[in-house]
């Protein structure tokens, strides 16, 4: 087999003995919902991460659900949030008949500009809170943001969904605000197939979110069936959701936190050597590999007058040439469902939509070989050359 012309995905999980292992543990075991591995996994969660409470749930997008619901979001409140993300970020607001308030990226970090949030502020009225996100795990500006918060005594969920485990100045990412909320879903930094894990230092949150979780149950499942005090009795309370953790994917999990830190450095590596490798070349706009980012994405941005193709042909050149690319992120914005429903014009949010007509990512996973690395920077160097037109 000719490994060169083999495709090289653009996302990869790394799983290994240890996960395989794990799950035929909890396969014989007899248990296979919520229980004790979830109970661990949370609990080597918040030593990791530093929070009081980690909350495992079954996909990030609940989790943010129920960060929002426990804070009391309602039916008329707005939320401000940033357009350029997944669906999933402004989707959960909608859930709870809130709206979602877009403000406008800074176009070097992709990320909420904070300037532009007090401006908006100043206008807006009934923002409940803020909900930023750490695009492709480069920190929102969260001292900045954390100060809003403070002075306007308004909620701050951070959307960590790409963004576990880089630490920013000596706090895990996702244990800045009222809560943090952390995607398992494949393409993620750690992975469970699917899930997620909210992590507060608010006891009251956790608590609502441990009840919201399973139906609205004061009680875990798992200490029904399990503990010493087993019984039948359980009382609802609210009418709840389904979003717990079942133990195979929690002990997934667990092998995939003992490894975070070497993905981590792993994903580095790989951002290090698109820097050197792609960093100088006139045609694109590389991500600085010296500044703080957990590298779930690398994301790079096309001088596209420099070049006589666009984003969308150097995209289809690129997987042509066996390199799996993708963008993100398409800004909600301009999606159906928030144009129609909010009137939005691309044109609302300028810094937003410079950023995605010249952006894509490349592949960066632990499993990616230094053959597969060269490959996609010298691919990605020779469609520049071949399309190069130079300053015009
Ligand atoms: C920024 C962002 N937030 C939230 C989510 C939702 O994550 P999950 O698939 O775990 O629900 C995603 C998923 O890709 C995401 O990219």
């Amino acid at each position: 087999m000719n490994l060169k012309s083999e495709p090289i995905p653009f996302a990869l999980p790394s799983i290994g003995k240890e996960e395989e292992e794990a799950v035929l543990r909890v396969l014989r075991s007899g248990w296979l919902t919520t229980g004790a591995e979830a109970r661990e996994f949370e609990k080597e969660f918040s030593s990791y991460v530093g929070s009081r409470h980690s909350l495992a749930v079954n996909s990030a997008t609940a989790g943010l659900h129920l960060c929002l619901e426990g804070l009391g979001v309602k039916k008329g409140d707005r939320v401000i949030t940033t357009p350029y993300t997944f669906t999933a970020t402004a989707e959960v607001i909608r859930y709870l008949g809130a709206d979602p308030l877009f403000v406008d990226i800074d176009p070097e970090t992709f990320n909420l500009d904070p300037a532009s949030v007090i401006r908006v502020l100043k206008c807006e009225k009934g923002v409940k809170g803020l909900l930023p996100v750490h695009i492709g795990g480069r920190p929102a500006a969260m001292e900045e943001l954390i100060r809003i918060k403070e002075e306007r005594d308004i909620f701050l969920v951070e959307d960590a969904a790409h963004a576990f485990p880089l630490v920013y100045r000596d706090k895990f990412l996702g244990t800045w605000g009222d809560a943090g909320v952390y995607s398992f879903y494949a393409t993620k930094t750690i992975t469970t197939g699917e899930g997620g894990m909210v992590a507060t230092d608010n006891s009251e949150l956790a608590r609502r979110i441990s009840t919201m979780r399973l139906h609205g149950i004061d009680r875990e499942i798992w200490d029904r069936y399990t503990s010493k005090e087993a019984s039948w009795m359980y009382r609802v309370v609210e009418a709840g959701y389904k979003y717990n953790m079942p133990d195979i994917l929690a002990a997934i999990g667990r092998e995939q936190l003992k490894k975070a830190e070497m993905f981590f450095r792993k994903r580095k590596k790989i951002a290090e050597f698109y820097q050197r490798t792609l960093g100088e070349l006139d045609f694109l706009h590389t991500p600085s590999s010296g500044g703080e980012n957990a590298w779930h994405l690398y994301m790079v941005r096309l001088k596209t007058d420099k070049l006589s193709i666009g984003r969308d042909t150097f995209v289809k050149l690129l997987q042509a040439a066996g390199i799996g690319t993708s963008v993100h992120y398409i800004p909600l914005h301009i999606m159906p469902y928030y144009k129609d429903k909010y009137g939005y014009k691309p044109e609302d949010f300028p810094n937003t939509m410079k950023v995605f007509k010249s952006v894509f990512s490349l592949p960066i996973y632990p499993g990616m070989s230094e053959e597969q690395c060269v490959r996609v920077s010298d691919t990605v160097k020779n469609i520049g050359e071949a399309h190069y037109r130079g300053i015009h």
